[in-house]
């Protein structure tokens, strides 16, 4: 498949702006609660959050565990979400996810894309699927890493951008790094050949995260909906409003990133 390529919305090639939306877990009817969070209306003011601050963001990537209920109602529901997000959503699965219906929707939402590669102006960003559903825990298949491997090769000076659910880093809460990718090491044999990939960007945590590995930057972001307690050694929520990543990639492999949150949860 040939890398889909976005434009600058602006017109500003040498900058691309980015947004992380994760974890949304829709249900299949709207109004359903998980961990006392009403997701509907969390992802709803979290987008009006994004659309407010961030006007001229150029894609956005949704990077897993979409829906709670894997059933094309809530499919449907999310991509009547993310259109108002106007700019083309490039998904990628995590371990809340049937995989078929995913596909399903992006074939039929045009602002959906479940592309692997995407081009944006000097800039690259790889897709990759960790996740192995009903399993939790995240894994990358040999494709995967032979796609990321190939990719990677074939344009090596352009600075790049990898996506996917799982961390592949330990976050320091033992209940989430017991679901990190267990092959990390395969990632890492690939990532350390190439120096011009700049940052690993993945969801599952439901929190803030950022390390630094062998001049890589792993990036994880709060959910749009229920978030978890840093730092907890079982499963734990946190009363930390909802959020998303921004990202701007600006010449010369510069990186620049945060998170927003909205000031309080929705309940
Ligand atoms: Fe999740």
């Amino acid at each position: 498949m040939s890398p889909s390529e976005v434009s600058s919305a602006d017109g500003e090639e040498a900058l691309a702006r980015i947004l992380q939306l994760t974890d949304t877990h829709l249900f299949a009817e709207p109004g359903a609660r998980l961990g006392g969070v009403d997701v509907d209306a969390s992802l709803a003011a979290v987008i009006e959050h994004a659309v407010s601050a961030h006007p001229k963001a150029d894609l956005v990537l949704a990077t897993g565990d979409l829906v709670h209920e894997e059933m094309a109602a809530s499919y449907e529901r999310l991509a009547g979400y993310l259109a108002r997000l106007q700019c083309p959503v490039f998904c990628l699965p995590g371990n809340h996810e049937d995989k078929g219906l995913l596909a399903a929707q992006c074939r039929h939402s045009p602002h959906l894309r479940d592309d692997k590669e995407v081009t944006i102006g000097d800039w690259r960003i790889l897709l990759l699927d960790s996740a192995q559903p009903p399993e939790p825990g995240g894994y990358l298949p040999e494709a995967e890493l032979a796609f990321l491997e190939q990719a990677l090769a074939s344009d090596p000076d352009r600075p790049s951008v990898v996506a996917l659910h799982h961390p592949p880093v330990s976050i320091g809460s033992p209940w989430m790094d017991a679901m990190s990718v267990a092959n990390a090491d395969g990632l890492f044999a690939v990532l350390d050949r190439y120096k011009e990939v700049r940052a690993v960007v993945f969801g599952h945590i439901h929190q803030h995260f950022e390390a630094t590995r062998a001049g890589v930057r792993y990036l994880g972001a709060p959910a749009t909906g229920l978030q978890f307690l840093p730092g907890a050694a079982q499963s734990a929520y946190d009363s930390r409003p909802p959020g998303y990543r921004w990202l701007e990639l600006g010449p010369d492999g510069a990186l620049q990133t945060g998170v927003e949150r909205l000031v309080e949860p929705v309940t």
